[in-house]
């Protein structure tokens, strides 16, 4: 089990994308790369989708955000911050504000922020 405190915050600007990701259920395609032990520690088979355990579920939630609005700050800081493939849809100054915004959000300035194979910059 992972620490009390352990807790997983996922944000995205649209709202399809955060019930979605709330549903919490994959198809076999999404799980593929996993164990089979992983499978069955993590998921409940639901007909042909897999469904996230409750208990794995409560360990994460996800908020209707803009990376942009000053409210955005307000979610706090964080160990680890992950940003994948959102960065696509900026210029390169937008690019660079939404860096330094997630780097803010840093707990740690010398942990780097992760980024997904698309965010070039
Ligand atoms: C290419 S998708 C990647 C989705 C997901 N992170 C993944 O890797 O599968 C980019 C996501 O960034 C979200 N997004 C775009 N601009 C945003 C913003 N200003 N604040 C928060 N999310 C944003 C979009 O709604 C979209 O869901």
């Amino acid at each position: 089990m992972p620490p009390e405190n352990f807790h997983i915050t996922g944000i995205d600007i649209n709202s399809d994308a955060i019930n979605k990701a709330n549903l919490a259920t994959y198809k076999e395609r999404n799980v593929r790369n996993l164990t089979p032990e992983m499978i069955e520690k993590y998921f409940m088979k639901k007909g042909d989708m897999y469904a996230i355990k409750e208990n794995l579920k409560q360990l994460v939630s996800f908020k209707l955000k803009n990376l942009f609005d000053p409210s955005f700050k307000n979610l706090g800081k964080f160990d680890f911050v992950f940003s994948r493939n959102m960065l696509i849809y900026f210029d390169k100054e937008t690019k660079q504000k939404a860096k330094e915004i997630l780097e803010s959000m840093r707990k740690n300035e010398t942990q780097d922020v992760f980024f997904g194979h698309a965010d070039l910059f």
